[in-house]
């Protein structure tokens, strides 16, 4: 309680921010999910085509932690919001776009679920969709990346 006293007095959102601006915990959460979502997709590929169990396994883990990770790696990009990134375009489409990011990887862990459960391969189509979900995951993070190596 001791501990927590200050960070409730200081309003628990500028202590969360705070928190996040001096551990850099956005560009930490980020390599988490940006390497476990394309470790599933190629996990299941190779697991599907070779039909090797144990990289089924590996692509279903690994969405699995994406799925626990990543809803952090956005609240933790909200918070790591800073006056220079406002009016910028491609961090307008950061913003809005990982935040909307979840909706896509919920409805693929759903789907990634039910294979898991029937212990099936997952299907063509899943791939084909997950596919599309890292697309748009590399886009985000090279959004994210100009913003911060621009001018290196
Ligand atoms: C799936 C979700 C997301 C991914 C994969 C992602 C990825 C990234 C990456 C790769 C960087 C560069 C990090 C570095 O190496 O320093 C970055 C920076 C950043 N991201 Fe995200 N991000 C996500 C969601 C968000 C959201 C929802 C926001 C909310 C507003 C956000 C705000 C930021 C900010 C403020 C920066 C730093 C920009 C600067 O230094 O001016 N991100 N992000």
């Amino acid at each position: 309680m001791t501990l927590l006293q200050p960070v409730l007095a200081a309003g628990l959102v500028p202590a969360l921010r705070g928190f996040v601006m001096s551990t850099k915990l956005h560009p930490v959460l980020v390599n988490f999910t940006a390497a476990l979502i394309p470790v599933s997709f190629f996990s299941d590929l190779a697991g599907r085509a070779f039909k090797l169990e144990s990289l089924r396994a590996t692509g279903w883990w690994s969405m699995f932690y994406a799925m626990v990770v990543t809803p952090f790696t956005i609240v933790t990009g909200w918070l790591f919001w800073m006056s220079d990134d406002k009016g910028v375009v491609g961090m307008t489409i950061h913003k809005w776009l990982g935040t909307a990011f979840v909706l896509p990887l919920l409805g693929v862990f759903l789907w990634r679920l039910s294979a898991h459960r029937r212990k099936a391969w997952p299907s063509l189509g899943y791939l084909v969709v997950l596919a599309v979900v890292v697309a748009a995951l590399a886009y985000q993070g090279h959004l994210g990346g100009n913003q911060v190596f621009s001018d290196m």
